[in-house]
This record gives structure tokens, C-alpha cells and sequence, in this order.
């Protein structure tokens, strides 16, 4: 069986969030299952730096405008295997991926278009003929659309994961002629006026997952306007919430080669000379007894900034120390900015995107904080665990799936859990756990060693996508 993966990020060669971490380990655990797996993304500024890159094909593309000349490159990875990109600097060799200085770039429409457009030509340019495309979000959706509307050859089937229903590639129906579709294509893919790439993908591909049970089944009620078409699928038996998993390769205190001293569940003490170090380095008080709380995140609306922002000084003041690494709406990026700045040795800010620090912040902390508004599976908060930093989060989504409530009689739960999306809520689930760490340090150390002892990874998740390609290659 061979599958492609055709998505916008993949780590380490393009990352702005969990998708790309998904794309690059969920593909190296299907390999280890012995699943023919490659990757096609598309040739970013700076690809080079990270993987050797050969030129294995070339392509011309004719879709809205005149025709595009692409290359094909080629990196293999020792543990990753082969990654196919698109190389078409028109387009990709820019600063970004999606946008720059918080603008999303204008021609993201035709940009991922001639992505997914080359997915179904690579076969005839590399010679890697796929039974399955597994698509990744918005970006890539199109790809169903033109295998059933662009005159392809029908006989590979497609796989649509949804990461985020809240990027939908919602675009004026003006813009259509970019697409080289028939008029037929493009009515199928317009939603409420719009050109609705998201829809398109979940209207065509075969079969739809998302990543975890939980967001599964909410966008069924809230699918941000996609619930209709979603239910359809759903009633079919057609969508499925796989949760995502960890790759303890890349996100293991044990062997983490970005943090500062190494430690496990067994041998516990490093993390605190991570702290030591984090304070030192960020500028909070050497203070090896007072709660850290961390953040590492995008900073937009889905991650619940709005109730940290309403109850920053109330969360000071149960005597924290604070420190967040995010990037994203200006508007949070000076709020943090100011916060840090107000509250100096207790609050620091990171403003930057950096591989290092969000490891090195996971080995610091003693609290993660996540209190998103939702949260298709959530990756930090898995982090979180295997680090030994007790997640607090709201119960939406994989956040849902994956932390449980502590309860002192049993001695039980992994972390701290809050309902309902409210700064109140998000107060008292955060002091449940700063009591608990100074009240009973030992039990505290209990539930941190419990969650670092948890097993998520993805081959667990890896062996739950078999099943929907065997259903699609009619191969049991
Ligand atoms: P999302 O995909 O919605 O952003 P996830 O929790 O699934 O949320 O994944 C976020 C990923 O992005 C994690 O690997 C996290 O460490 C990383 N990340 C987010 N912001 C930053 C940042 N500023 N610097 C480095 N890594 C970041
Ligand atoms: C999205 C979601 C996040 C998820 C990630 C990887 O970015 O926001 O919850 O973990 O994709 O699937």
C-alpha cells in the first residue's frame, strides 16, 4: 500500500503549528508499520538548510493563468523517508508560509491550488504512484475536487484529516478562474456564496478523520457552518476522530538534546535545574518553590487568551511565576509584552518562534496552561505530560480526551480540568493545582510522574488510520 501525504507544513522543514508535527510523525509511524509512506509539501525558503535536496522531476502546470513551471525535489530522511517537494519560488520562496508580520499572503488560494493540482501529477513525474492521497486540512483539499472534476485518471482514493475547521480557504467566487476547474467543480465547491475549499475536501474525499474523538463528535453540533455536510459524512460512517499521538524521538526529557539537563519519570531531579536555568535566563526570580507556569503557543483566539488576559493580575497574585513563548496577534503579543514588563522577576514574554525554547520551557515548568476556547487534539499539552509540566486545561476537544481531573481521594487524574469557558473557571482549576504544589509537595510528585509515565505514542494512532486505508483499497 502506498500512501502520500500532501500538506502544507512538515516538521522540521515547515512548522507554524501541531500540523506540522503531525505530518512528520504520523508518516514515520506508518512507515514503522511497514506502510509505504512519502510526503509532498511545498519547497519554502530555507527547505535546503535542513535536508539535502535532488531534482527528480519537473512539471507545467496550466490552471487560471499561463502555465507554471515547477521542479520536483526530492530530500530522503533516514528515519523519515522520502519527502517530495514543490519547488515554485513564485510562490514558496518567501519568508512565510502562510502570511508575514501577522498579513496573511493574498494568493493563497492559487498558491495551494497548484500544490494540490501537482500532488495528482506527481505520480507521472516521480514514479511514485500513491493508492492514497492523505490530505491535510484546507490547503490541500482540492485534491478530491480535481481527481473528480479535472479529468484524472479515478483509481487513487483520498483521505481528508481535518486539523481545524477554523481555516476553512474561504475565497470570493470571482477567484474561481484560478482554479482550472469546470463550472461543475466550482459549483460543487461553493458554500453559502463562497468558494469554500474545506467543504470541497469534506464533500469528496472518500473518508474524513479529524484528530481526536472529542472534536469528532463537537463539529457535528459546531462545525463553524460545516456541521450540515459533516453529520452527512458522520451518518455514513465516514468520519472518524483518530487522536493524534507524541514523538517521543523529538519530545523526550530523557533525551531531549534542546533542554538544559536531562531527566525521566525514574530520575525526576533534572527538572528542576531546568527551572533554575529558565529563571536565569529569562529574567524571573531564582525561586526554586514558586509555581512556574508556562505557555508555549500561537497566540490567537482559539488558545483562550481572551481569559488570560482578563485574569492576568488575579493569576499573579496567587503568587506564580508566569512565563509564555508565542507569536501571532499583535494585540497579545503587547499585551504580553506589558505584563511581563509590569510584573519583573515574576513574568517574562518570549515574542519569538523557537523550537529550543518550547522545549525548554516544558522542562521548566510545573504547570502548563491551555485554556483554549477549542482544541481539535492539542500537542503541547501531551508534551506537557511527558515533561513532567501537570497540564491545566478546558475540557474541549483532545484537551478532553487526554487530561483527566486529579481527585486527592483516589489519587488519580493527570492534571486540572475546567468546563466552561470562563476566566472564573480558569481561575479555580489554576489553583487547584498551585495549592496542591505547595500544599503537599509529594502528591504533587506523584502527578507529575504519573503523566510522564504515560504512553502516547503514535503508534498507537498510527495503527488506528490502518483499517480506513485498507477500507479504501478494498484490501480487507
Ligand atoms: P496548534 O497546532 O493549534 O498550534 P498544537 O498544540 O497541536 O497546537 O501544536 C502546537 C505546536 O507548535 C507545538 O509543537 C508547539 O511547541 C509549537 N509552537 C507553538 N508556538 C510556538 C513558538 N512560538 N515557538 C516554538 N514552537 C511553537
Ligand atoms: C491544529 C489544531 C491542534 C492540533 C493540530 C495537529 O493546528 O489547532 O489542536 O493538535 O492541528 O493536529
Amino acid at each position: 500500500m502506498k500512501i502520500l501525504f500532501v500538506a502544507a507544513e512538515c516538521a522540521p522543514f515547515a512548522k507554524v503549528g501541531g500540523l506540522g508535527d503531525v505530518v512528520w510523525a504520523l508518516a514515520k509511524a506508518l512507515r514503522e508499520l511497514g506502510v509505504d509512506v512519502a510526503r509532498f509539501i511545498p519547497k519554502y525558503r530555507g527547505v535546503e538548510d535542513e535536508i539535502e535536496l535532488a531534482e527528480v522531476g519537473e512539471l507545467s502546470i496550466t490552471m487560471g493563468g499561463g502555465p507554471c513551471h515547477c521542479r520536483i525535489l526530492k530530500g530522503t530522511h533516514p528515519k523519515g523517508g522520502s519527502i517530495y517537494f514543490l519547488d515554485y519560488p513564485p510562490y514558496f520562496d518567501r519568508a512565510g508560509i502562510y502570511g508575514e508580520r501577522g498579513e496573511a499572503y493574498p494568493d493563497s488560494l492559487e498558491r495551494f491550488a497548484l500544490l494540490a493540482r501537482a500532488a495528482l501529477e506527481l505520480p507521472g513525474a516521480v514514479g511514485f504512484a500513491p493508492d492514497i492521497f492523505h490530505i491535510h486540512d484546507w490547503h490541500t483539499s482540492l485534491v478530491p475536487v480535481y481527481l473528480r472534476f479535472g479529468g484524472f485518471p479515478q483509481s487513487a482514493k483520498t483521505l481528508l484529516t481535518i486539523h481545524n475547521l477554523a481555516h476553512q480557504g474561504i475565497y470570493p467566487p470571482e477567484r474561481a478562474a484560478a482554479l482550472g476547474l469546470p463550472e461543475e467543480g466550482i459549483s460543487a465547491i461553493t458554500y453559502r456564496g463562497k468558494l469554500n475549499l474545506l467543504y470541497g475536501g469534506i464533500r469528496f474525499a472518500d473518508l474524513v478523520t479529524t484528530v481526536s474523538p472529542s472534536y469528532a463528535r463537537e463539529i457535528q453540533e459546531n462545525g463553524e457552518g460545516l456541521e450540515g455536510i459533516l453529520r452527512e459524512r458522520a451518518a455514513k460512517g465516514e468520519l472518524f476522530g483518530i487522536l493524534n499521538g507524541v514523538d517521543y524521538e523529538v519530545w523526550d526529557p530523557a533525551t531531549d538534546p534542546l533542554i538544559w539537563a536531562r531527566y525521566s519519570a525514574d530520575d525526576p531531579a533534572g527538572k528542576a535545574a531546568n527551572k533554575a536555568r529558565l529563571q536565569e535566563e529569562v529574567g524571573l526570580d531564582p525561586e526554586p518553590d514558586v509555581p512556574l507556569v508556562g505557555m508555549v503557543s500561537r497566540l490567537v483566539e482559539q488558545k483562550g487568551f481572551d481569559l488570560v488576559m482578563e485574569s492576568f493580575e488575579r493569576m499573579m497574585s496567587l503568587g506564580i511565576q508566569f512565563v509564555l513563548l508565542g507569536t501571532g496577534k499583535p494585540a497579545y503579543e503587547e499585551f504580553f509584552r506589558r505584563a511581563a514588563a509590569r510584573h519583573p522577576g515574576r513574568a517574562a514574554a518570549l515574542i519569538t518562534f523557537s523550537e529550543e525554547w518550547a522545549h525548554r520551557i516544558e522542562a521548566a515548568c510545573d504547570i502548563f496552561l491551555m485554556p483554549s476556547k477549542f482544541e481539535p487534539c492539542g500537542l503541547n499539552q501531551m508534551y506537557s505530560l511527558r515533561y513532567g509540566a501537570v497540564p491545566v486545561v478546558r475540557a474541549t476537544g483532545g484537551l478532553k480526551d487526554t487530561v483527566r481531573e486529579y481527585d486527592p481521594r483516589s489519587d488519580t487524574g493527570n492534571g486540572f480540568v475546567f468546563e466552561e469557558y470562563d476566566a472564573e473557571a480558569m481561575l479555580a482549576a489554576l489553583k487547584r493545582a498551585v495549592d496542591l504544589y505547595r500544599r503537599d509537595p509529594e502528591a504533587w510528585v506523584r502527578l507529575m510522574v504519573r503523566g510522564m509515565r504515560e504512553d502516547r505514542s503514535w503508534a498507537s494512532s498510527a495503527r488506528e488510520y490502518l483499517p480506513l486505508y485498507r477500507r479504501l483499497t478494498g484490501a480487507g
